[in-house]
């Protein structure tokens, strides 16, 4: 069992982090330097000046986790990024006149609904981990404060659910995206610190398999898995069509053909 607390870096923040605390029921241990280096606390959320993050007790160095859509690495990809030419604007389907409703039922940091929902879509998020939730929660109401990105955080929102049981809970969404934990190949050093622990928070989604059934059920147009390349296809079902990247690949699965552009 993960030993996971909640605290505050600075009294401004003792409110927010009781409540975060009281919300995703995770213990409130007040102020994070009064944690004692010998409890069997694994990783501790901390709010700094209203910010949520995350960092691994055992491995202070590697740095703290948190979801910014407004300085972050996706803010970066919105303003420099490839726009619809990028593989997952493909992968989804978005064409001039078709901007789907999405629903990224493993939405994780909230990295490619951002991308998605800048590039129009409405964006519904599904997460099942509390501690998750409660990053990805903070980092979008935080953004929404933010009146240059309103237009795109409006069209996002957050469901703390278990999209295995409960994708139903997203209304008629026309694409769903899959974005499973797959187990890891890459020697650690590889892969960068702030998702060397995002890795060991979350470990693998071994039940990942059972996400493609109910994703096929209700996606009206497509479903969309994000698999490393040398994974087989989720619950080994062959794509519609695949679109292939330098590490990853985006395999599609067709339920429907997307509507032609209306002229
Ligand atoms: C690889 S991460 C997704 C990263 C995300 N695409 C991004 O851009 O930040 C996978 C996430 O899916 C979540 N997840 C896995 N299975 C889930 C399920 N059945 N329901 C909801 N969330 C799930 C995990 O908790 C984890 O946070």
């Amino acid at each position: 069992m993960t030993q996971i607390a909640v605290g505050y870096k600075d009294k401004t923040d003792i409110d927010l982090a009781k409540k975060i605390a009281h919300q995703w029921q995770l213990n409130y241990i007040g102020d994070v330097a009064s944690v004692d280096q010998q409890s069997d606390l694994l990783f501790l959320l901390q709010v700094h000046f209203q910010h949520v993050e995350l960092i691994k007790l055992d491995e202070p160095k590697l740095g703290a986790i948190k979801v910014d859509f407004v300085d972050g690495a996706v803010a970066h990809r919105r303003k420099f990024g490839g726009g619809r030419g990028q593989d997952i604007a493909k992968a989804i389907g978005l064409k001039h006149g078709f901007t789907p409703h999405v629903l990224d039922a493993t939405a994780g940091l909230g990295r490619d609904s951002f991308v998605l929902a800048s590039l129009g879509c409405k964006v519904t998020m599904m997460e099942r981990m509390p501690i998750v939730a409660a990053l990805l929660e903070n980092g979008l109401a935080r953004a929404k404060l933010n009146q240059d990105i309103t237009d795109i955080t409006d069209r996002m929102s957050l469901i703390y659910a278990s999209s295995i049981d409960d994708m139903t809970l997203a209304t008629a969404p026309d694409v769903i995206y899959l974005d499973p934990m797959y187990p890891h190949r890459e020697k650690s050093a590889a892969v960068k610190k702030e998702m060397r622990v995002f890795q060991s928070l979350v470990g693998e989604d071994l039940d990942a398999d059972n996400l493609l059934a109910p994703a096929l059920k209700l996606a009206k147009y497509r479903v969309v898995v994000k698999r490393p390349s040398y994974a087989e296809p989720l619950d080994n079902k062959k794509p519609s069509m695949s679109i292939s990247m330098k590490k990853n690949r985006f395999d599609v699965y067709v339920n429907q053909a997307i509507p032609k552009p209306t002229a």
